[in-house]
């Protein structure tokens, strides 16, 4: 039977606990929250946005909070160049923007998505995840998950964010094009028909699921019959959703699912991207995600202009990226560092670490996790950190933050 333990954040979007191994998903500060401020916020979007092609790979997908964040980020800032570009030239085609680069059109049609995720159930139902219900916003929520059950019946939907739901009904339509079994899974219709989880499911992706089901045979074999099934989804959706997908264009990107060990995924993985998100269990719980190696093809992996996005500022991931031959930053919002930016182009490095943060990655706690093969189980690959922790006459972290501190 598939564990699935939702909850509200303080932002009013859904939340995970993760029962197997007792950790959280997502932060109590809010789910979409934290995508913006880590994923996002970051991301030089002049920069991206004149590229020819923008190709982004989130590892970690889970139910999507990065990859949605993304896409309104893209809608926000396509509208405000549209605007722009809508009063300062009168060329249709090529648009200006404010520093004078050019972007086309349909900036859409140029972006690809690749989401990662091992877990088919979470990746399946990202659609129909509610991105917001209600502010929970001062009221104090209590992280261990049988203290959150009474919010479980707390939440009327009052006005849901439109563009999360748009990009929804979009990554449900994308997720059903790739993987069409997914619509007859029969976990994710237990999930579906559960009656305690219904505040936290969209009513309208769940309809529209029920729609497709209805007409699974003909969705998956015939050609013509899809296209006029995708007319029917259109039917679905409100005047003001199809005003905003045409003008939009939101739905011309290219969104790709891909379901499995992100290391087996990236081994075989021939493309760029610009940008990359590693949204991955804790370094101490799911250190597979996070060794030198697979740092080595991450770098590999990305554009010389691209960047790696991650909340994680642990010493031994902030020195593999090093090591793999990242230049490396800090994530600074609102004077907290939040994460750690990686890129191969230095100069899209806004705030770089300090002598003292260089230092602490030379000790003993900047001791990477090795996975040669990336085939080990996190267990071993702990196990073996451990040992060399265990056996290395590098100085202790304490002992340098105390020397530090002297000098
Ligand atoms: C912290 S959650 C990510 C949350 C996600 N970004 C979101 O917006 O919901 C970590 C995710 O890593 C996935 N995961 C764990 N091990 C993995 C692996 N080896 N390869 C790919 N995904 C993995 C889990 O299924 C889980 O969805």
């Amino acid at each position: 039977m598939y564990e699935f333990h939702p909850y509200f954040t303080n932002d009013g979007s859904t939340g995970l606990y993760n029962s197997a191994c007792n950790d959280i998903y997502h932060s109590a500060t809010g789910a979409l929250t934290e995508a913006y401020e880590k994923f996002i916020y970051p991301i030089d979007s002049n920069n991206l946005l004149a590229k020819e092609k923008i190709n982004v790979l989130d590892i970690c997908y889970g139910i999507g909070y990065n990859t949605k964040s993304f896409l309104k980020f893209l809608y926000e800032n396509i509208a405000l160049l549209n605007n722009y570009a809508t009063v300062h030239t009168d060329n249709a085609k090529n648009k200006t923007d404010y520093y004078g680069k050019i972007y086309t059109d349909n900036i859409f049609s140029k972006i690809s998505i690749t989401a990662v995720d091992s877990d088919k159930i979470l990746l399946f139902l990202s659609p129909f995840i509610k991105t917001g219900v209600r502010h929970y916003k001062n009221e104090k929520l209590n992280f261990n998950y049988p203290n959150i059950k009474k919010y479980l019946y707390a939440a009327k939907p009052k006005h849901p964010p439109k563009i999360y739901d748009l990009i929804n009904f979009l990554l449900f339509e994308k997720i059903a094009q790739n993987e069409p079994e997914f619509l007859g899974n029969d976990e994710l219709a237990s999930i579906l028909n559960e009656e305690t989880y219904k505040p936290y499911l969209n009513s309208q992706i769940k309809g529209l699921h029920q729609f497709y089901l209805n007409s699974c045979d003909t969705f998956n074999t015939e050609p013509h019959k899809r296209l006029n099934l995708h007319n029917i989804y259109y039917k679905y959706l409100s005047k003001h959703y199809k005003n905003t997908l045409k003008s939009t264009k939101l739905e011309d990107i290219n969104f790709i699912p891909k379901i499995g060990d992100a290391r087996e995924i990236i081994k075989v993985d021939k493309n760029t991207y610009d940008l990359i998100f590693l949204d991955a269990f804790t370094p101490s719980k799911c250190p597979c995600l996070w060794s030198l190696e697979f740092f080595q093809e991450l770098y590999n992996h990305l554009d010389e202009d691209g960047m790696l996005l991650t909340y994680s500022m642990s010493a031994p991931v902030r020195n593999a990226m090093l090591q793999s031959g990242f230049t490396i930053g800090n994530n600074i919002h609102e004077g907290k560092c939040i994460g750690t930016i990686s890129v191969k182009n230095p100069t899209l490095i806004k705030h770089p670490l300090s002598e003292f943060e260089f230092g602490l990655l030379k000790t003993k706690s900047g001791i990477v996790y090795r996975d040669k093969n990336l085939t080990d189980q996190n267990e071993s690959i702990i196990e073996r950190r451990n040992a060399e922790v265990k056996n290395s006459n590098l100085i202790s972290s304490s002992k340098y933050k105390k020397k530090f501190k002297i000098l």
